[in-house]
């Protein structure tokens, strides 16, 4: 049957990392809202003026206007065979309104935990970098490019800093998972679909451990 591969895990964990290798591997689209967020933001609507302050302060955007952008996304025709969430759901009514898209578009759910010791998160955070251009995803401790905040595959564009990577907002953005998101890992866990993977080794070793949960192995 055809999946929902939901991958959870605190601001920083890895999930836009993981998921990003399973679309590439399993070529299922990854649907991620911070991204679509993000995207929005840059543009000149007021739509944009109504987000930019709660993705620069780290605070949700809300239920309904997200839902409704996950439901317009996954409408599309490369979603027919699954796809992969990467931030979402993050409260307790978004799972339930997956619940009921998942049925209505013939899918199962799985949710994959990333999951990372708060101690470490700052630094993924605080020192991730992004290609605007391709979206790769660096960061100056862990994985830096080869090149000073400059892309590897893009080398005429400068990487970026997203505005909620800093120490301070990093902060309540954990206190936020903690609150509005974490309830969400014991639903998933009550009905038999969350798998937990380690998530303070490598990449290719969460990766490793998250293609297994997927495949069922
Ligand atoms: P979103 O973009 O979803 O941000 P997030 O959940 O805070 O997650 P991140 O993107 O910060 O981290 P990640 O887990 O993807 O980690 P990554 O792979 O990049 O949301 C942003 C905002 O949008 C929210 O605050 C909210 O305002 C809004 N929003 C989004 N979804 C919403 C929803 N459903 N409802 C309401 N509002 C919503 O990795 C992080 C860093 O660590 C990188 O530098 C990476 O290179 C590094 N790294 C990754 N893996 C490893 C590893 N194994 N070892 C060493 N370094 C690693």
């Amino acid at each position: 049957m055809s999946k929902i591969i939901v991958l959870m895990g605190a601001p920083g964990a890895g999930k836009g990392t993981q998921a990003r290798l399973l679309q590439e591997r399993l070529s299922l689209p990854q649907i991620s809202t911070g991204d679509m967020f993000r995207a929005i933001v840059k543009t000149e609507t007021p739509l944009a003026e109504e987000l930019r302050p709660l993705l620069t302060l780290g605070r949700l955007v809300p239920d309904e206007l997200t839902m409704r952008v996950v439901r317009e996304r996954t409408a599309q025709p490369d979603c027919r065979a699954g796809y992969i969430l990467d931030g979402f759901p993050r409260t307790t009514a978004q799972a339930g309104m997956l619940e009921g898209l998942a049925a209505e578009q013939g899918h199962a759910l799985l949710a994959v935990l990333v999951d990372v010791p708060y101690d470490i998160l700052e630094k993924r955070m605080t020192g991730r970098r992004n290609c605007p251009v391709c979206g790769e995803i660096y960061n100056v401790y862990f994985k830096p490019p080869a090149r000073d905040e400059v892309c590897d595959l893009h080398p005429e564009v400068r990487l970026v800093r997203r505005a909620d990577d800093n120490a301070e907002t990093a902060k309540d953005r954990v206190a936020t998972f903690e609150r509005d998101t974490r309830p969400l890992l014991e639903y998933y866990e009550k009905s038999g679909r969350l798998r937990r993977v380690d998530g303070a080794r490598d990449v290719e070793a969460i990766y490793a451990d998250v293609q297994k949960a997927v495949s069922g192995e």
